[in-house]
């Protein structure tokens, strides 16, 4: 297939990581515990549950307190990114990476989050992560907040649902700011703010068995990252006129389950919601729906004075989003059955194949994804997640043969192009673990998105060599004729 005129120069071809799932080394150079160290590897798990396994109790987290190891926390130890960072950057660079997403753990720079000054030790990892993807000439793209903040802010502040939050927040991003000036232009604020709602724990630090309206609480700390994202957008354009601010949304693109009405309009109230977010960081402002949805569901926000103007004022320069699956909504979902998703399940879309862990596989979604974004803010947009977990079966030769993900992407990156000559304005593409790293929903290793194979199972063992799979060369090959050979 030849398309050498879809992509335009520039497109900004790479792969996505976080902290979280990557780096490990949890007490190396003064890191303080963070939220996702709390999280146990369990053997035994519900694909369509997904929130349980993601967000421990009280005495989950005091159990995961008291445990002064790795072992058995496989976000403490990830795939040793930390200490292998030199030798992964080789790797994107090989690939042909123009831009590399990735995220700083907070506890690295704030030990818990409320310290007056930040550890050096942190800043300057970064500093040396920099330096080397500066050498290959790749881009960072950069997630101040991808899943994890310190532990101690969830304990003692109660999470994002805690206004003080903001500030301590804005400190820790004017630090990065200033710190990384001139080495980051592409900064990301929160990754999926959405799952603040959906997975409180995970996105908002919200420990849920302390709270007593736990819906209330999720946008009443969502809205607390909305106010910190907008500061920091402003700080960013105070301390460098050169960066780009983007906003992260997890995009759940639902479909009526039939054309009924009804269905219709349930399809189209779960895509408000889920636009709600983009709405206020794009457009400034809560959308009309908001306020019924609000009184109808108990939900009383408290904004302070000056909140409104601060939204309106600092709104994102682009919209970036994780696309992996699309979702079905019913008037009554009693009646159907359902299968799992990405943060949650929804009902089983007969026209649709699944994935090992039962997501919908829809790259015609994400065309009608990006159309309906860009129909709606015009502004552009980055693909900042996109990829297929599955389990990968190394040959005696080690070799791995992943032409189910070459197809994935195949296909994606295809309604992609669409899109593009549908007329929107797409940056670039980063596919989701390039690497293989620790799941965020299950925290296993099988389920694996990369295209560098890390040799390492779901307890921890392994030598945690690299390796390429084939889908390392075929993208390769894409990013050389700019997306013209898929
Ligand atoms: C996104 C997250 O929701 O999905 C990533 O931003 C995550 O952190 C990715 O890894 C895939 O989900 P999972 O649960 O399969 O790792």
């Amino acid at each position: 297939m030849t398309n050498e005129t879809i992509f335009p120069a520039g497109f900004l071809w790479g792969g996505a990581i976080a902290a979280s799932q990557a780096e490990g080394g949890y007490d190396a150079d003064g890191r303080g515990l963070s939220t996702s160290d709390m999280v146990p590897y369990v053997n035994k798990r519900d694909y369509t549950d997904l929130s349980s396994q993601m967000s421990p109790s009280s005495e989950k987290i005091a159990r995961a307190m008291a445990h002064a190891s790795a072992k058995g926390y496989p976000k403490r130890y990830g795939i040793d990114f930390y200490g292998r960072y030199k030798e992964d950057i080789a790797l994107f660079a090989e690939l042909g990476f123009k831009t590399f997403r990735m995220s700083i753990s907070w506890s690295r720079i704030f030990p818990n989050g409320d310290e007056m000054q930040p550890n050096e030790a942190g800043l300057r990892y970064y500093d040396s992560v920099f330096d080397e993807l500066n050498k290959y000439g790749i881009e960072p793209l950069v997630t101040m907040s991808h899943y994890d903040m310190p532990i101690h802010l969830a304990l003692e502040y109660g999470g994002w649902k805690n206004r003080k939050v903001i500030d301590l927040f804005v400190r820790y991003a004017e630090t990065l700011l200033t710190r990384y000036a001139g080495k980051v232009k592409y900064w990301l604020t929160f990754n999926e703010i959405n799952t603040t709602i959906i997975e409180p724990y995970t996105g908002g630090g919200l420990i849920m068995d302390r709270e007593s309206r736990p819906r209330e609480a999720s946008y009443q700390a969502v809205h607390h990252q909305f106010i910190a994202s907008a500061l920091a957008t402003k700080a960013a354009r105070a301390i460098d006129p050169n960066v780009r601010v983007g906003c992260m949304l997890a995009r759940m693109i639902h479909y009526p389950a039939t054309s009924s009405p009804e269905d219709v309009l349930a399809a189209q109230f779960e895509n408000q919601l889920n636009l709600l977010h983009t709405d206020v960081q794009v457009r400034g402002a809560y959308p009309p729906i908001a306020k019924r949805y609000f009184a109808e569901n108990n939900i009383n926000l408290v904004m302070e004075r000056g909140d409104e103007e601060i939204l309106r004022q600092h709104t994102v320069d682009f919209i970036s989003f994780s696309y992996y699956t699309s979702l079905v909504a019913a008037a009554d979902p009693s009646r159907y059955g359902v299968t799992g998703g990405n943060l949650y399940s929804t009902i089983k879309n007969p026209n649709l194949p699944v994935t090992q862990w039962g997501w919908h596989l829809d790259p015609v979604g994400l065309r009608t994804a990006l159309k309906d974004m860009y129909d709606r803010y015009q502004v552009p947009l980055f693909i900042v997640e996109n990829g297929l977990g599955a389990k990968d079966h190394p040959e005696a030769d080690g070799s791995i043969h992943d032409d189910y993900r070459i197809d994935y992407m195949r296909q994606h990156i295809r309604q992609i192009g669409e899109a593009v000559l549908d007329g929107v304005d797409v940056m670039g593409y980063t596919v989701w673990g390039v690497i293989d790293i620790v799941s965020a929903s299950t925290s296993e290793m099988s389920k694996r998105y990369g295209l560098i194979y890390v040799d390492q199972d779901d307890e921890g063992g392994g030598t945690l060599n690299r390796s390429r799979k084939k889908s390392f060369d075929w993208y390769k090959n894409v990013i050389a004729t700019n997306g013209a050979e898929l």
